[in-house]
């Protein structure tokens, strides 16, 4: 079976987890199984990211940058990629959302960040704040469309 990933940071007020909530719903009405993983729960193990056709970043704005657990996330990416040659790791659509408190970048750069994964799929969706019903379909259209990236 098609399989999706969800990874996203979320701690202050469960803001971006309800977003991914409703990409993997998305991904799942588009055919996948769908793994999530909240990297404030610990460090996702790169080495079962091989078994994914597809990929969802998801991300809270810290300091107009990403969050530590999915900085950490890139970085073992990276590592494993270039040094340790572990297959399997590129060459993936993927796609991206984000929350705010108002302000800050992330936004601009995600793209730039994840796009050693593969390719971006659609317009990343952001919400300021609690999502409201508007972003959480959205965010479910983005899941949606991300399986058509792999069916
Ligand atoms: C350490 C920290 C830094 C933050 N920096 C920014 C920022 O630069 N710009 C902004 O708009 N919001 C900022 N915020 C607000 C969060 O991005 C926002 O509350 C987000 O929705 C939290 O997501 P979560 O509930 O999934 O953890 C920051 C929050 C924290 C905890």
């Amino acid at each position: 079976m098609t399989k999706a990933l969800v990874l996203y940071h979320s701690q202050e007020f469960g803001n971006t987890a309800e977003m991914a909530q409703a990409i993997a719903d998305g991904l799942r009405e588009g055919g996948c199984a769908v793994d999530l993983f909240n990297t404030n729960d610990g460090r996702f193990d790169v080495t079962r990211f091989p078994q994914y056709d597809c990929v969802a970043f998801g991300s809270p704005d810290y300091y107009s940058y990403i969050a530590g657990g999915l900085k950490m996330f890139m970085d073992d990416h990276y590592i494993y990629d270039v040094h340790k040659k572990l297959k399997g790791l590129r060459d993936k659509p993927f796609v991206l959302f984000y929350s705010h408190g108002g302000g800050g970048n992330v936004k601009d750069i995600m793209p730039r960040i994840f796009g050693r994964i593969g390719t971006l799929i659609g317009e990343p969706v952001g919400s300021m704040g609690s999502p409201d019903k508007n972003v959480l379909e959205r965010c479910k259209a983005l899941g949606r469309e991300l399986t058509k990236a792999v069916f």
